[in-house]
């Protein structure tokens, strides 16, 4: 038995009669009882607006809200609390960067490259700045099993880029991006990087320091830690010459009728009253995260995502999209579809199982051009997952085509 899924209350809960088999944690992750516990003490005992107030509650909220910068910080391996900038969500992260950086930094003739697979979240930001400045959006697309190969990066990432904004791993396809070969290329040629790590930081241990990334982005719904707080880490030298996303309270030193003097990152990008729960949910994530650790995590999650592809490929007309063979580092990220089976049929009919999965386009309607479909399914898998889990979906998922109908 599967020792962290009792600090999950959520995975007791029936659903439509049925136990709760929840396979959609590129989505969404749920939240141990400690983070819940965390949230919850900070709303009944010291809410209070962080930074303004001289009293004892508003002193407290305001260094639970840095302790949790902190330990965002020592979390990533960034060099000073001040790189760590608090968000929404990791869209906020990425919008902030195009407005903050790419609008006042690139130029008509720039180039930006990005891989086709990249999530909304990082692509119709850069087409705004595109839009905006004059610039060329450079695509590098995966091979059959979804990677970035050498020849892309060496033909896309030229003089004339300036970012390279990227995904560590996949939504759709739980490949994962060469990041190493990718940031030497780019910082090569003078371009700035931006990692997208919605979908690793859940899995993998993430070092900006060892992967001399300049920009990274991820949200802490995705991470075990509630919604509504997300983190933007940017190199200090960067940070320290962009001009601020949002303009308001709290982000500056001096205010004059007619202009204003900016305070230092990270104040400069947090206008406004910040998610001081959410704040305190992400530190107490981390620590379940750091307990349980990513050498366990790892080992957890690729025995399910071997244990599902297997399975997957046993069942007659599924094709499984990326790398299904699972020859490669990949995580348990799985898109297929079912022949003749709209994604959203097999989505509603697993429901009927109690069973979660996402169908759609994932916010990556390119990427699913580019491989010539409209919609998949996809079941995304945590390490608090089980073969059991597995077996009741395949179970389930076997069950679709007869029940619409079909003979085989
Ligand atoms: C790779 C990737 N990037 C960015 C996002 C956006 O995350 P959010 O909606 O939390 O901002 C997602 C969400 O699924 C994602 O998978």
């Amino acid at each position: 038995m599967n020792p962290y899924r009792d600090d999950f209350p959520i995975l007791n809960e029936q659903i439509n009669g049925k136990n709760l088999v929840y396979l959609d944690n590129a989505a969404t992750t749920q939240k141990p009882v400690s983070v819940l516990q965390a949230v919850d003490e900070y709303y009944h005992t010291f809410n209070a607006n962080p930074r303004r107030g001289l009293y004892q509650l508003s002193v407290r909220a305001t260094e639970a809200y840095e302790n949790a910068r902190h330990a965002v910080k020592e979390f990533i391996g960034a060099q000073e609390d001040g790189e760590v900038i608090f968000t929404r969500n990791a869209t906020e992260a990425l919008n902030l960067i195009a407005y903050s950086y790419g609008l006042p930094f690139l130029q008509e003739g720039d180039e930006i490259a990005l891989p086709v697979s990249e999530h909304h979240s990082n692509l119709v930001p850069w087409q705004m700045v595109a839009r905006a400045k004059g610039v060329k959006l450079n695509f590098l697309y995966p091979d059959e099993f979804g990677c970035i190969t050498d020849a892309e990066i060496e033909s896309k990432i030229t003089s004339k880029t300036k970012i390279v904004a990227f995904a560590h791993v996949s939504n759709v396809l739980g490949t994962v991006n060469p990041v190493e070969k990718i940031v030497q290329k780019a910082h090569r040629v003078g371009a700035v990087t931006v990692l997208d790590c919605a979908q690793s930081i859940p899995h993998y241990s993430i070092n900006v320091k060892s992967l001399d990334v300049d920009f990274i982005a991820f949200s802490g719904h995705k991470m075990l830690a509630p919604m509504g707080i997300g983190v933007l880490y940017g190199k200090r030298e960067l940070l320290g010459k962009m001009p601020p996303f949002l303009m308001g309270g709290e982000m500056i030193e001096y205010v004059y009728e007619q202009n204003s003097i900016f305070a230092p990152s990270p104040q400069k990008f947090e206008a406004g009253t910040q998610n001081v729960g959410g704040a305190i949910g992400l530190d107490r994530a981390i620590r379940y995260l750091n307990q349980v650790g990513y050498e366990t995590i790892g080992k957890i999650e690729s025995e399910l995502t071997a244990y599902a592809l297997k399975g997957l490929g046993e069942i007659p007309h599924v094709a499984v999209y990326g790398n299904a063979s699972n020859t490669q580092e990949r995580c348990g990220v799985i898109s297929f579809n079912l022949k003749e089976v709209h994604p959203h049929d097999v989505s509603s009919i697993l429901d009927l199982d109690g069973i979660a999965i996402r169908a759609g386009h994932h916010c990556a309607q390119p990427l699913m051009k580019y491989l010539g479909v409209s919609a998949t399914c996809r079941i995304s898998l945590s390490f608090y997952n089980t073969k059991e889990d597995i077996d009741i979906f395949l179970t389930s998922l076997k069950k679709v085509r007869g029940w619409l109908g079909y003979e085989d």
